[in-house]
């Protein structure tokens, strides 16, 4: 059985994820590939009543990172690595680069706990488990902002100041240097029609990879 991809999806708050992720799905199923749609935090029972405390109570910030990591521990096991050893593609609305921006980046956690983090949650024999792809929809604040007031209620991280949102942008930017190639910066900004056939570009060397 070959093993399935793995593709996260990561951004800004307001960035577009949703959209792209919807087309990317569908992409998926016109091309008859097995896959699961799931997003973190979240994805499990247990990650989903997480994802609630972690979006509506406040807490220490170690605390946050440390019940970012335990809910991608379950997603894991129960979840993401199961569907890819059974040839399954898995997409996830946000992972570990989104703890990387937020956590490190917004909120200032040390990186060593991070990384110490990152390595038990994601360790294998042969090295940290990653996405085989990660599509970073990149968009400046302002245009976030925007899309993100919208009229609906915002979780706690959307009702961050302007300059958290700056940190974070540029610890995605920091992380998608430093990946080898794996998070692909897309410009979000641009219509959906160029978007896609961007999408569609790199999509189609990750599936004849
Ligand atoms: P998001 O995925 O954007 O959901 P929605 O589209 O429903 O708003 O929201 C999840 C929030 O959680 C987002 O603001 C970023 C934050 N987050 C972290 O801070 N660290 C993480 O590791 C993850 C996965 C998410």
């Amino acid at each position: 059985m070959t093993r399935g991809k793995f593709i996260s999806l990561e951004g800004l708050d307001g960035a577009g994820k949703s959209t792209h992720l919807a087309w990317l799905t569908a992409l998926l199923k016109q091309r008859g590939i097995d896959h699961v749609v799931s997003r973190e935090p979240g994805g499990t029972p247990l990650g989903e009543k997480l994802r609630n405390l972690l979006l509506n109570e406040e807490m220490n910030l170690e605390t946050e990172a440390l019940l970012m990591f335990a809910t991608r521990r379950e997603h894991l096991a129960k979840v993401i690595e199961p569907a890819l050893v059974a040839g399954q593609w898995v997409v996830c609305d946000r992972f570990t680069d989104a703890t990387y921006g937020y956590q490190v980046g917004g909120r200032g956690l040390d990186l060593d706990k991070f990384n110490t983090l990152e390595q038990w949650v994601q360790g294998r024999a042969d090295g940290v488990l990653q996405p085989d792809l990660t599509l970073l929809f990149d968009v400046p604040l302002e245009v976030s902002r925007a899309r993100m007031a919208n009229g609906r209620d915002l979780d706690r991280f959307e009702r961050e100041q302007d300059a958290f949102f700056v940190r974070v942008r540029n610890a995605y930017h920091d992380r998608a240097a430093a990946s080898g190639g794996r998070i692909k910066v897309i410009d979000a900004t641009r219509t959906l029609d160029v978007i896609q056939d961007e999408l569609a570009q790199i999509f189609a060397k990750l599936e004849h990879a």
